[in-house]
């Protein structure tokens, strides 16, 4: 590797599924993020590192260079709409679906509905294609509360086994598009560092196609 390359993270499930994929591609932190505090973490390889931030933050640590590549959502992709960023991986981690939920049997509210959900720009597009006029009301977690109390007639949030629905009480009523994690490049890092970047994602790229 001739190239330093610098790989935004999340802590938690992406980090965890990279782990594998970024081993066979024979680089392996020197840190866990989840012991340490550190928001560098070294490599086995000199001139790889890794910096952990928040899930949502990792296509902006892309697209301004801060980071050459990073693995990110696709609902977080969705919503940071992927100006500047290339795409060339879906790594099939991290899987689940973006749905619209309500209370468990209830019919949907006439007039305009309201919808929680932290992921706005997703809802507010996917009801534009549908023809429905709905106030979106942004929250930045714990969606599946907001029916409960009467803040929301409905959420769109991520749904996996279905349990968290479940065990408030609701049910998922609508798909929006399925989720899974993607390799994203810095537009720049992708020209001037080619046969490094490229060398990395054809790594990677075997991983996935191995799992
Ligand atoms: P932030 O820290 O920015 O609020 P977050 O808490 O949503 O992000 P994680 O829970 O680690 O971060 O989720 C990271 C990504 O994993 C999400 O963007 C989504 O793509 C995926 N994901 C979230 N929930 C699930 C789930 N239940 N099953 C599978 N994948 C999921
Ligand atoms: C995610 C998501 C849902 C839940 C869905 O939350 O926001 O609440 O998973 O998964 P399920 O269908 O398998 O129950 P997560 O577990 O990441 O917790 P978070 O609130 O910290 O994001």
């Amino acid at each position: 590797m001739s190239d330093t390359l610098t790989i935004a993270l999340s802590k938690g499930r992406i980090f965890k599924e990279t782990l594998p994929l970024l081993a066979h591609a024979g680089i392996v932190p020197k840190d866990d993020p989840e012991k340490s505090r550190k928001l560098i973490l070294d490599t086995n390889h000199e001139k790889v590192k890794l910096v952990i931030i928040r899930a949502s933050d990792v296509p902006t640590y892309v697209e301004y260079g801060a980071a050459d590549l990073g693995v990110a959502g696709k609902d977080v992709l969705l919503e940071h709409g992927g100006e500047g960023l290339y795409e060339p991986l879906d790594l099939n981690i991290a899987r689940c679906k973006l749905m619209v939920a309500g209370p468990k049997g209830e019919a949907e509210p006439v007039g305009r509905m309201k919808i929680a959900t932290k992921f706005v720009n997703s809802t507010r597009r996917y009801y534009a294609r549908m023809g429905k006029q709905v106030e979106i009301i942004k929250l930045y977690g714990s969606m599946e509360l907001a029916p409960l109390v009467g803040l929301a007639d409905r959420i769109v949030d991520l749904v996996d086994t279905g349990n968290t629905l479940k065990a408030n009480g609701l049910e998922p009523l609508e798909h929006i598009a399925d989720i899974s994690s993607r390799l994203v490049v810095n537009k720049a890092s992708m020209k001037m560092k080619h046969d490094t970047v490229q060398g990395f994602i054809d790594r990677i790229a075997e991983a996935v196609e191995k799992h």
